[in-house]
């Protein structure tokens, strides 16, 4: 079977805020997108024969010293080109064609008129609206090229040379404010690069399982099972390739939520997968005793699960590969030098440090959307492919100053109560991160006729993108009020409960 990855659009980051969503929206398409560097080198670029070419926007002025540029030969592949924002004006400034630096930001939506066409709006004549995010703006086009789109304040919203197929916009086609984006990107991809479309889930998992077993050999790997969908699916899809010579290890350190460790057992008992499964509770809880600094914490944690990782790869004898669930975000953000933001890995089970292990990661193409999409082809169950992000050292940091077993009780049967409430209330997928947290104080209540002195309980919601920054979700207050009660009634020990109405920035959304 044909890899779908052959079918190919590079998308040339100049640092653009949107850069990974462009991406997604081609694959949305069914055409697989890779973005790299704008400075990727042109043979580099033109080896991998993609269909089309987009260059993506970006925060500089094509007149800053050291603006990221490109070389001319670019344009002159005979591969179809699209520049959005800052790749637009790069074109306009390379080609011979003007810049002007702009006053001020146009920032929002806006009426746009389309006179073009052919090409990038085929079917689109008219108005519609679009959305601005720029400084400079194209005043006069290269030779070659026609004005295809216009508004009030950009007379040039779009241009096109439909002889070189060189394509620009001064707007976002990839954010839902420009509802035609969708249909442009489309004419862009099927109707001038010309691709089929044959970037699919099922046609990846194909391929991708082509790539491991020829990646492995004869060889033999090893995994750990979180109960996350990321190296849930990574272990399905390497077990499809390879078989039992994968060994999947769950090791429950005794810090997971409320039947957690029974639901990853079922799913993979139910898919046919053996697992080894690792009660390390006592462990965790015994290095745990007294440590009560957060960082503190996540190093014990860290380290242990390392060992008794470490423990079970030996068991196993000649293990020569690692699966790890690593997705494509990370890639990028960690590969790619005009990327503003690097995300911190701060995940339990990093790569032993001894082990002479070879990586395989084969979600390392796939943004989260399309994980669950592969989950659902390889049959994972609804609750591990929507499980919500839990951190690696999991209740350990809900757990404010030592962690107990009598404490790790009272959060565990808080958070079922949270969870249960929010997924009644049908909000599980619109919440990002929704739980319980268990602050280091007692507060003075009373129950009955009595004086209590107990736990307080920490409700935390948040909707969010990416985990990056959050808003703390506004619940409904009766949801809010159902879940209290229920709390002080059915958790022995707990007397109050309180919402955090923090937003990430300044707070973060763990609470250690
Ligand atoms: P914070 O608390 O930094 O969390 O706002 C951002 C996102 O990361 C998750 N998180 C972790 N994930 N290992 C993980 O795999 C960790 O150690 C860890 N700590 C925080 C957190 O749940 C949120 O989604």
């Amino acid at each position: 079977m044909q890899d779908p990855r052959k079918e190919l659009i590079l998308l040339l980051d100049f640092g653009g805020q949107y850069t990974q969503l462009i991406a997604r929206r081609v694959r949305e398409c069914r055409v697989y997108c890779e973005i790299i560097p704008y400075y990727t080198p042109l043979e580099r670029i033109s080896s991998r024969k993609p269909c089309g070419i987009i260059l993506s926007g970006g925060p500089s002025s094509v007149y800053e010293e050291n603006a990221p540029a490109l070389p001319l030969a670019v344009f002159e592949m005979g591969v179809p080109v699209l520049g959005i924002c800052y790749g637009m004006q790069l074109m306009g400034h390379l080609l011979g064609g003007r810049v002007v630096r702009a006053s001020h930001r146009e920032y929002g939506r806006a009426r746009i008129g389309i006179t073009g066409s052919e090409g990038l709006f085929k079917g689109l004549a008219g108005k519609t609206w679009c959305w601005m995010s720029h400084g400079d703006r194209v005043e006069a086009v290269p030779p070659g090229f026609v004005v295809s789109a216009s508004t009030d304040s950009a007379p040039i919203a779009a241009m096109e040379d439909n002889t070189r197929r060189l394509y620009a916009v001064q707007f976002h086609p990839e954010v839902v404010h420009t509802p035609e984006g969708r249909r442009m990107i489309e004419n862009f991809l099927y109707g001038i690069c010309g691709c089929g479309g044959t970037w699919t889930m099922g046609s990846f998992l194909a391929a991708a399982a082509a790539e491991v077993r020829e990646t492995v050999g004869h060889g033999s790997a090893i995994c750990a099972l979180s109960g996350g969908v990321d190296s849930s699916v990574a272990a399905v899809l390497v077990y499809r390739a390879i078989g039992e010579r994968l060994t999947c290890v769950f090791v429950n350190h005794g810090l997971l939520r409320e039947g957690e460790p029974e639901s990853v057992r079922e799913a993979f008992r139910r898919l046919g997968i053996p697992i080894v499964y690792v009660d390390a509770k006592d462990r965790f809880l015994k290095k745990l005793a007294g440590v009560a600094e957060p960082e503190a914490k996540r190093r014990v944690i860290g380290a242990e699960f390392i060992r008794v990782f470490e423990e079970e790869a030996r068991k196993q004898g000649n293990v020569e590969f690692l699966v790890q669930g690593t997705l494509y975000p990370d890639v990028v953000e960690s590969g790619t030098a005009t990327a503003a933001r690097i995300k911190s890995h701060h995940n339990v089970g990093g790569l032993p440090a001894d082990m002479p292990l070879r990586l395989v990661e084969p979600l390392r193409w796939l943004f989260k959307d399309e994980v669950r999409e592969l989950g659902r082809e390889l049959g994972l169950p609804e609750e591990i492919i929507w499980r919500q992000p839990f951190p690696g050292p999991g209740l350990a940091v809900r757990i404010l100053g030592p962690v107990t077993e009598e404490k790790l009780n009272v959060l565990r049967r808080a958070d079922a109560i949270v969870t249960g409430e929010i997924k009644q209330a049908g909000l599980d997928r619109r919440v990002w991160q929704y739980f319980a947290v268990l602050p280091d104080i007692r507060s003075v209540g009373v129950m009955g006729d009595a004086r209590t002195y107990a736990h307080t309980v920490i409700v935390r919601a948040v909707e969010s993108q990416d985990g990056m920054t959050a808003d703390w979700a506004r619940l409904p207050h009766d949801l809010l009020e159902r879940m209290a009660a229920r709390i002080v009634r059915e958790v022995p020990g707990v007397n109050r409960v309180v919402y955090d109405i923090t937003s990430k920035p300044p707070a973060t959304i763990e609470w250690e």
